[in-house]
C-alpha cells in the first residue's frame, strides 16, 4: 500500500511522518530513463513490493500548478512555463524544493526518486544531501527503450485528475473511455504530452539527463533494465535483476 502520509508531505510540504510499520531494510533508488519510458508505472509496482515511497519532482510541480496563480512565486511561475514547454525547470528551483522535503528522503520507509536528479549538477546536490542525511543509494534503475516506443507511450497516456493513476489509450485503456477505473475521476492528457512538448522533452533528455547514466556508472550504482514489453514483464525483469545484484 502506498504510504499516503509521506506522499502527501512530499507533494504539499509539511512534516514527513507516518504510522505505518517501517520496513526492516528501507530501499533507496533513483529511477532514470526517458520521459514516458514507464518510471511512474514501475514505481507503483516497486512501491507495492518493497514499501519505498515514490517521490516524483514532476508530481510536485503538477501539484503546485493547481494552486491559485496569485500564491505562486516568480520562480514557480517560471517553472510552470518551462514544464509546459517540455523544458527543464532550473536546477536551483528543483534543488531547493527537494531540500525543503529532505524529511521525506529520510522518512525510514525508503524512496524511489522519480525524475530527480535530471542533470549532473542535481546529482551532485543529491549526493551532498544524502551524505548529510547519512543515506546510501542502493542503486539507480535506468530504464531503456527505443525512442519510437517512448513516443507511443507518451502520446497515448491519460492521467486521472483526482487520484493521478495513469492509463494508456491502447496499452492500458480504462474500462470506460475518459473515466478512471479506480476512483471514477476524469482522465486528461498532460499538457507536456502534446507533440511539440514531447519533441522538446526528448531532446532535453538526450542533452541533459542521458549523461547521468555515465555519472552513475562511474559511481558503481547504475542498473540498466530494458523497458520493452508489458508493465508486468518489465517489473518481473526488475525484480530478477534486483535479486541477482542486491540480494533483495
Ligand atoms: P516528470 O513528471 O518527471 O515526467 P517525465 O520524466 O517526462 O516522465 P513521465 O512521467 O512523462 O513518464 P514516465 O517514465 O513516468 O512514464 P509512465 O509510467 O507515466 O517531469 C515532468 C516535467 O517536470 C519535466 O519535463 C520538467 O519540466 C519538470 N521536472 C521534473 N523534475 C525535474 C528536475 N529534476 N529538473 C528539472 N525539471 C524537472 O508511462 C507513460 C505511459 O506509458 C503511460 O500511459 C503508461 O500507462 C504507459 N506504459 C508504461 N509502461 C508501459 C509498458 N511497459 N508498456 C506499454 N505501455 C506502458
Ligand atoms: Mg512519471
Amino acid at each position: 500500500m502506498a504510504n499516503e502520509a509521506i506522499l502527501n508531505a512530499w507533494l504539499y510540504g509539511g512534516e514527513c511522518k507516518s504510522n505505518l510499520p517501517k520496513p526492516a531494510r528501507p530501499l533507496h533508488f533513483v529511477l532514470l530513463g526517458a520521459p514516458g519510458v514507464g518510471k511512474g508505472t514501475q514505481a507503483e509496482f516497486l512501491s507495492k513490493k518493497y514499501g519505498a515511497v515514490q517521490l516524483s519532482t514532476g508530481d510536485v510541480f503538477r501539484a503546485i500548478k493547481n494552486m491559485p496563480a496569485e500564491t505562486l512565486s516568480p520562480a514557480m511561475k517560471e517553472a510552470m512555463e518551462a514544464m509546459k514547454a517540455g523544458k527543464l525547470v532550473s536546477d536551483d528551483t528543483v534543488i531547493s524544493i527537494v531540500k525543503e522535503r529532505r524529511g521525506c528522503l529520510a522518512s525510514g520507509y525508503g524512496f524511489l526518486l522519480d525524475g530527480f536528479p535530471r542533470t549532473v549538477y542535481q546529482a551532485e546536490a543529491l549526493k551532498t544531501l544524502l551524505g548529510e542525511l547519512n543515506i546510501k543509494l542502493d542503486g539507480v534503475l535506468n530504464y531503456a527503450l527505443d525512442t519510437e516506443e517512448v513516443v507511443k507511450r507518451l502520446s497515448g497516456r491519460r492521467t486521472c485528475k483526482q487520484c493521478k493513476t495513469t492509463f494508456h489509450v491502447i496499452f492500458n485503456p480504462p474500462k470506460v473511455e475518459g473515466v478512471c477505473d479506480k476512483c471514477g475521476g476524469e482522465l486528461f492528457q498532460r499538457e507536456d504530452d502534446r507533440p511539440e512538448a514531447i519533441r522538446v522533452r526528448l531532446q532535453t533528455y538526450e542533452e541533459s539527463t542521458a549523461p547521468l547514466a555515465k555519472y552513475y556508472e562511474k559511481e558503481g550504482l547504475l542498473i540498466t533494465i530494458s523497458a520493452e514489453g508489458s508493465p508486468e514483464e518489465v517489473f518481473n525483469r526488475t525484480e530478477k535483476i534486483l535479486k541477482e545484484r542486491l540480494g533483495i
